[in-house]
C-alpha cells in the first residue's frame, strides 16, 4: 500500500454512537473518496453514487483479493463472497431459491416462536444487555431452522463466531486463524453428515450444493466447504449490531416507541429506515484491478477500497435530512444496506423478517424501554452498538 497518500481520517479511534457518521458527513462534503493509513491503509468510497458504481463493476473492482477492511488473513476461498463473476454465479444460483417469499413464509412461525421464547425472559426480568441476551442468540437459533441443524450445533457456531469476531476486532492473528479453522471443522462435519444423510435439496442448502452440477461437473469439494463455512457465519454478525443500534434509537426516542406500539403496521417501514440510518456494515471491500480515478482521486491497481454502505445511505444528495429517522421516505427502497450488484445480500428477506418480528414483539411486550448504562460500539468492518444495557417495563 502506498503510504505516501494523505491520511484523511482515522479508522481506529474510539467511537460514540454519532462520531463516525459526523466524520463521514464531513468527508462526503470535502473529500468523498478518502484515504486512511489505518488498518493497513485503504481508500473509503463514501458517496452513494460512487459506491453503487463500484459495486456494479466487478471486473474493475474485484472481491477475490480482500472482501473486508481490515484484510483478514484468509484461510481459504469462501464463495460466494470471495469469488468474482462468472466464477461466483453457480454459488448464487444454488443459494437464491432458499430466500423466496414462499420459503420465508414456511419459516415465519418458527422464527416468531424463537423470538418470543428469547424475548420473554429478557422482558420479564426487566431488561439487560439486549445484544448479549437477545440478538447474539437470535441468528444462531434462526440458523438452526434455516440450515436444518440442531440448536446445540447452531449455538456452538454462534459461540465460535463470537470469539472469531472478537479476535478480528483486535486483529489477534493467532485467534483469527484458530477460530476460523474451528468454523471450517464445523462446516466439514455438516457436509459429512449430509453426505451420509442427504436431505431433499429443495429444503436443505448443504444438500443442494452437494448435488449441484455446473457445466456438467459437480462443484469442487474445497469450494463447497468454503461456501458452507461462509454461510454459517456471514449472517450472524450484522443482526447483533443492527438490533443494538435500533434499541439505542428506541430508548432515546420514546415517541417512536409509542408510535410503533400504536401503529404496528408501520414496523416494516421503520425497519427499512433503520437499515438506512444504522447500516451495520461499512467495511466490505473491493480491490482495484487497474489504476482508476474516482471523485478526483487516483486509486492504484491492487489498492484496497472500502465501499462504505453506512455512509452512502446518509448521502444528502439521495436522502435529504439524512441523519433523521423518517418513516416512509419516498425513495427508501434505494438504500443499500444489503449492498448492490452481484454480491447483493441473498439473506436480506430473512434478515428483514427477523427484524420486523423482533421489533414488533419487543414493542407489544413492553410499555417503555430506556437505556440503563453505557453502550459499546463495534469497530470496522461493522458499524453500530454491540452492547446496549436496557431497562424495560413489561406490558
Ligand atoms: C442485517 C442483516 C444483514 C445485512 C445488513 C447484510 C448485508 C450484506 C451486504 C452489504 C452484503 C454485500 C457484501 C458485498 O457487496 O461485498 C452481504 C452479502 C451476503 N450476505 Fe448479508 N447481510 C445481513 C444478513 C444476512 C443473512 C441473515 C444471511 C444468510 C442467511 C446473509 C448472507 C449473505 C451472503 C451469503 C452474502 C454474500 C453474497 C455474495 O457474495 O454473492 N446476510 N450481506
Amino acid at each position: 500500500m502506498n503510504k505516501s497518500v494523505a491520511h484523511d481520517f482515522d479508522a481506529v479511534t474510539e467511537e460514540t454512537f454519532t462520531s463516525m457518521h459526523e466524520t463521514f458527513a464531513e468527508l462526503r462534503s470535502k473529500c468523498p473518496v478518502a484515504h486512511s493509513n489505518d488498518l493497513g491503509g485503504f481508500w473509503a468510497v463514501l458517496k452513494y453514487e460512487d459506491v453503487v458504481n463500484v459495486l456494479k463493476d466487478p471486473a474493475t473492482y474485484v472481491t477475490s483479493v480482500q472482501n473486508v477492511v481490515p484484510k483478514v488473513s484468509t484461510t481459504g476461498r469462501r464463495p460466494p463472497l470471495h469469488l468474482d463473476p462468472p466464477e461466483h454465479t453457480p454459488y448464487r444460483r444454488v443459494l437464491d431459491p432458499f430466500f423466496t417469499d414462499e420459503k420465508m413464509e414456511d419459516l415465519r412461525d418458527r422464527v416468531q416462536t424463537t423470538i418470543v421464547n428469547l424475548l420473554d425472559p429478557f422482558i420479564q426480568k426487566g431488561g439487560g444487555d439486549i445484544c448479549e441476551e437477545f440478538s447474539h442468540k437470535l441468528p444462531g437459533y434462526v440458523f438452526a431452522e434455516f440450515f436444518n441443524l440442531s440448536k446445540e450445533m447452531s449455538m456452538t457456531i454462534r459461540g465460535v463466531t463470537q470469539q472469531y469476531v472478537k479476535a478480528l476486532h483486535v486483529m489477534d492473528k493467532d485467534n483469527i486463524q484458530k477460530y476460523s479453522q474451528e468454523l471450517y471443522e464445523i462446516a466439514r462435519r455438516i457436509i459429512e453428515d449430509r453426505k451420509l444423510n442427504a436431505y431433499d435439496p429443495s429444503i436443505d442448502v448443504v444438500t443442494a450444493y452437494l448435488q449441484k452440477t455446473y457445466k456438467g461437473k459437480p462443484l469442487p469439494d474445497e469450494l463447497i466447504l468454503g461456501t458452507i463455512r461462509q454461510l454459517i457465519v456471514v449472517g450472524m454478525i450484522a443482526p447483533v449490531i443492527f438490533m443494538g443500534s435500533i434499541s439505542v434509537h428506541l430508548a432515546e426516542n420514546p415517541d417512536v416507541q409509542s408510535m410503533l406500539r400504536k401503529e404496528p403496521s408501520l414496523i416494516p417501514a421503520a425497519v427499512e429506515e433503520y437499515l438506512r440510518l444504522y447500516t451495520p456494515y461499512r467495511g466490505f471491500a473491493r480491490t482495484a484491478a487497474r489504476d482508476v480515478e474516482i471523485g478526483g482521486r487516483t486509486i492504484r491497481k491492487d489498492e484496497p477500497i472500502a465501499v462504505v454502505f453506512s455512509s452512502a445511505n446518509r448521502d444528502e444528495a439521495v436522502f435529504p435530512n439524512s441523519g433523521q429517522f423518517m418513516i416512509n421516505r419516498p425513495n427508501i427502497k434505494d438504500h443499500i444496506a444489503f449492498g448492490s450488484g452481484p454480491h447483493r445480500c441473498p439473506g436480506a428477506p430473512l434478515a428483514r423478517m427477523m427484524f420486523q418480528i423482533a421489533l414488533k414483539e419487543l414493542l407489544v411486550r413492553t410499555k417503555h424501554i430506556e437505556l440503563a448504562g453505557d453502550i459499546t460500539m463495534t469497530r470496522w468492518p461493522e458499524w453500530g452498538a454491540q452492547s446496549v444495557p436496557l431497562k424495560v417495563d413489561p406490558a
